[in-house]
């Protein structure tokens, strides 16, 4: 069995800022209720058609980069998106398209929040096995223009941007590794965070009834899911530590999904660790989802917030719902 690492690690946002201020003009919101339910002050939003494999590129080349590869180098692309352009084929397929990889394999994964980890979790396999060597994982959304920017959908409008992060998963011919990683679900919470809209299972299979109803926007139980973030995450985290017989004392930085600054706070508290033991910058991007690990990633990497040779753990909890971590050494 061979090793893993994370050997490069990009980022790409929007350039267009929209601040709780410019969304206090769309719909009947305020900065102050913003910051304190959520602890969000802006996100970034596209302002032109932009697929989700168009969002990526940039944070893929920019890994590519990083991990001093070559795109020709890249033996398997792995998206985690809950948005992707189209019903099929999957974002992968466009985005290996605009690397100029034609016989390149690749896969799309759902699992929203998780998605990241999820698919750090299938790359890491593949490597160990020793079936590929260089393998591009991207965790991208675009978001807001699924949004209902409206006082009707504030309570998941003011919630969500735009963003993508990548990383370069690779073998490891040094001390850098994945050394765990944990995926769970429960899909007896499917309609606690979820979209309703189009429906397959009849014909058609999207309506004006259920635009009109608003069913094709994100509709959460937003109780529900604090209640069940705030018990999964501090287990999936104490897993990890366990699963490799470490405490937290050996943790650089827990690297949670950017949900929200009150479930990130109430995680630290129940791991009775400080909080800036628990990165965060879901100020700056608000929830981006699939891409809200990468992008935490890359931020604190960019802050110094942890270096090479240093333990983190990743953690996940969203909608489906699921649940993962991942502890590396970085
Ligand atoms: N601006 C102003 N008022 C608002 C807004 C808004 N954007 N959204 C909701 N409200 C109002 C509601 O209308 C309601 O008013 P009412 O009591 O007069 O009817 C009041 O605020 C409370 O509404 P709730 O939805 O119950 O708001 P809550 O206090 O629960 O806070 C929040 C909403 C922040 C989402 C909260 O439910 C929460 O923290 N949930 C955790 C889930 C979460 O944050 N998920 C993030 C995405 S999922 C994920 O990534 C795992």
């Amino acid at each position: 069995m061979f090793k893993s690492k994370i050997s490069g690690i990009g980022k790409h946002v929007p350039e267009n800022v929209i601040t709780n201020f410019d969304l206090e003009k769309m719909m009947d919101t305020s900065n102050e209720w913003i910051i304190e339910r959520t602890g969000i002050r802006e996100r970034r939003f596209v302002t032109q058609p932009t697929g989700a494999a168009d969002l990526a590129l940039p944070a893929c080349l920019n890994a590519i980069q990083n991990a001093e590869i070559q795109n020709t180098d890249i033996d398997l692309i792995i998206v985690a998106t809950t948005t992707p352009e189209h019903s099929f084929p999957g974002t992968s397929s466009f985005l290996q398209a605009l690397l100029g990889l034609p016989g390149v394999p690749t896969l799309d994964i759902r699992v929203q929040c998780s998605g990241f980890i999820y698919g750090l979790s299938i790359a890491d396999q593949f490597i160990k096995t020793g079936q590929y060597r260089n393998i591009l994982l991207v965790g991208v959304e675009v978001q807001s223009v699924g949004l209902n920017l409206t006082t009707e959908g504030r309570d998941t409008a003011v919630l969500f941007g735009d963003g993508a992060g990548a990383v370069i998963v690779s073998r490891s011919e040094d001390e850098s590794q994945i050394y765990s990683t944990h995926l769970f679900g429960d899909g007896r919470f499917a309609k606690e965070l979820w979209i309703d809209a189009p429906i397959c299972d009849r014909s058609p299979r999207i309506t004006q009834e259920m635009i009109a109803e608003g069913r094709i926007y994100p509709k959460m139980n937003g109780r529900q899911v604090f209640k069940h973030a705030i018990t999964r995450f501090p287990e999936v985290i104490k897993l990890a530590l366990d699963a490799n017989s470490i405490s937290m004392n050996d943790i650089a930085l827990v690297i949670p999904h950017q949900a929200n600054q009150r479930i990130t706070e109430a995680v630290a508290q129940r791991l009775e660790i400080s909080p800036e033991k628990v990165y965060s910058n879901i100020h700056r991007y608000g929830n981006t989802t699939g891409a809200s690990i990468p992008l935490a990633m890359y931020d604190a990497l960019s802050e110094k917030r942890f270096k090479k040779g240093d333990r983190i753990i990743l953690a996940a909890f969203g909608s489906g719902f699921t649940w993962a971590s991942a502890l590396i050494k970085w």
